[in-house]
């Protein structure tokens, strides 16, 4: 699924067997628990949304979340450009949609669809919103921390909501039989 080579990353612990550790450890950084995030983002008169695990709030003050983006991604170029993003929450009833995110989206503006999704402007930022997600945060580019392949973009929230009822389950990567990372 991530698009790495197959080489084995250092560092290797002293005695380890490169090939057998690099997949030990990968192991084990998939058990981390993650939600399942659909991240939008809008730039160069663009906009995308995209399947990501590796969103998570940073700091209480100011208020940030954190979503790595891989550097040959989409919506890494739409966030550089403009410096916005969403972090859209998704019901467990719509594991489904996941799939329909990684890669770059067809938009539809006259009907208003993502890849056939609907999808409206946040009112702060103007970055897309999935309408049936069940939360949101609408976010402003605050730093962007080169970390190799990807860039952790930290957002501040400037705006969030409930588009459904809070008790809404929402999904997790628990919930699919897909990883990423690791
Ligand atoms: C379950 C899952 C989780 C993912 N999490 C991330 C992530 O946190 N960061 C990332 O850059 N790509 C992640 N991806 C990969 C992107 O969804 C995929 O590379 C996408 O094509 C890149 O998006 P874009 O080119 O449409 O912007 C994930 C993919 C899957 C299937």
């Amino acid at each position: 699924m991530p698009a790495h080579g197959s080489e084995p990353v250092g560092p290797f612990p002293p005695e380890a067997d490169p090939v057998e550790y690099d997949k030990l450890r990968r192991r084990v950084l998939w058990k981390f628990p993650s939600g399942l995030y659909v991240i939008g983002s809008r730039g160069n008169d663009r906009r995308n949304l995209m399947t990501a695990n590796w969103v998570t709030q940073v700091s209480f003050e100011p208020k940030l979340v954190g979503v790595s983006v891989e550097k040959d991604a989409l919506t890494h170029e739409l966030i550089t450009a403009d410096g916005i993003f969403t972090v859209n929450v998704i019901d467990r009833e719509d594991r489904a949609i996941i799939r329909k995110f990684t890669k770059p989206v067809e938009e539809d503006h006259e009907a208003a669809t993502l890849n056939g999704f609907a999808f409206r402007d946040a009112p702060v930022t103007g970055a897309p919103l999935l309408e049936q997600a069940v939360a949101y945060v609408d976010c402003r580019v605050h730093q962007a921390v080169d970390v190799g392949g990807s860039t952790l973009f930290l957002g501040e929230v400037v705006d969030a909501d409930f588009q459904k009822a809070e008790e809404t389950d929402v999904l997790r990567m628990e919930d699919t039989r897909m990883n990423y990372g690791g």
